[in-house]
C-alpha cells in the first residue's frame, strides 16, 4: 500500500450468506474498531435483501455499505433485477461489479461489466471492479495480458476524473475459496500491472489515486504481507469476513 497517494480499504463480500437480521450485531461489533481505524475505511458489501438493515445499523459507524451486484440499465422490464438508481437511493455507496462468481455462473460478459460500472458512476455509487484469471491463464503465464485486457473493456468510456471513484480488485479466480492465496509478489506484479494500464491510458497522477486490492483466500494469517507490497491498497474478503473478529484482524494488517 501507499497512503500517500490512496485510500487503503478493507473490503468484506458476504456473498450469498447471513441474514438480514445478522448485520445489526456484526456492524455493532465493528463499531468501536472502525472509529479508531485512522489508515483504512472499511466497506460491508452484502446481499440486495440485507441493505435496508445494513445502512440503518451502519448509521454513524465509520462502515460503507455496498452492494454485490446491479443492472447496467437505469430502468425497465428486467424482472429480478435492481438498477444503481435504487441502490443510491437507498444509501450505498459501493457496489462490486464484475465478480468472477457472476461472470461464470450468470455468464456476465466484459460488456455487462461495463455498463453496469458506467452506471454506478452515473449514479454516484463507487464499483468495486474485479479482474482477474482462472488457473489455465495463470498456468500457462498469461495473467497480465488477461487482466489488462478486462481492465481496458470493463473501463471504456470512464474518463479521467471518474475514474477516481472506480476501486479495483484483482481476484485470481484460483484463489478464491480454495485457501490456495496468491503469493505477495505475484498480487503485487498484477497490482503493478493495472496501475501501468491505468497509467497508459489516464496519465500518472489519475493511476497512482486508484486504489487496487487483493481478493482470494484473504486471512489474518496472511493479510500483512499482502498488503506491505507497493500495489496491493488492502483486500476484498469473502470467507473470512463472516466472522467479525477475523475481519478486524484482517483490518489491522492494513491499518498499522
Ligand atoms: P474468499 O476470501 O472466500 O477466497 O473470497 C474472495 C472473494 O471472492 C471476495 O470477493
Amino acid at each position: 500500500m501507499n497512503r500517500r497517494y490512496r485510500k487503503t480499504l478493507i473490503a468484506a463480500n458476504w456473498k450469498m450468506n447471513r441474514l438480514p437480521g445478522d448485520c445489526r450485531d456484526f456492524i455493532a461489533s465493528l463499531r468501536e474498531y472502525a472509529a479508531g481505524a485512522r489508515w483504512c475505511d472499511m466497506i460491508l458489501c452484502v446481499p440486495y435483501t440485507h441493505l435496508p438493515a445494513a445502512i440503518k445499523a451502519a448509521k454513524g459507524v465509520k462502515v460503507a455499505i455496498g452492494a454485490q451486484n446491479c443492472h447496467g440499465e437505469a430502468a425497465g422490464a428486467y424482472t429480478g433485477e435492481v438498477s444503481c438508481r435504487m441502490l443510491a437511493d437507498l444509501g450505498v455507496k459501493y457496489v462490486i461489479v464484475g465478480h468472477s462468481e457472476r461472470r461464470a455462473m450468470c455468464g456476465e460478459t466484459d460488456e455487462q461489466v461495463n455498463k453496469k460500472l458506467l452506471a454506478a458512476l452515473s449514479c454516484g455509487l463507487r464499483p468495486i471492479l474485479c479482474v482477474g484469471e482462472p488457473l489455465n491463464v495463470r498456468e500457462a503465464g498469461a495473467e497480465l495480458d488477461y487482466v489488462r485486457v478486462q481492465l481496458k473493456m470493463a473501463l471504456k468510456g470512464v474518463d479521467e476524473r471518474s475514474l477516481r471513484h472506480v476501486v479495483i480488485a484483482y481476484e485470481p479466480i484460483w484463489a478464491i475459496g480454495t485457501g490456495r492465496v496468491a503469493t505477495p509478489e505475484q498480487a503485487d506484479r498484477v497490482g503493478e500491472t493495472i496501475r501501468e494500464t491505468l497509467r497508459s491510458v489516464y496519465g500518472a497522477r489519475a493511476a497512482r489515486g486508484v486504489s487496487i486490492l487483493y481478493g482470494g483466500s484473504v486471512s489474518p494469517e496472511n493479510a500483512q504481507q499482502l498488503f506491505s507490497m507497493p500495489d496491493v491498497d488492502g483486500g476484498l474478503i469473502g470467507g473470512a469476513s463472516l466472522d467479525a473478529d477475523s475481519l478486524k484482524a484482517i483490518a489491522d494488517a492494513a491499518n498499522q
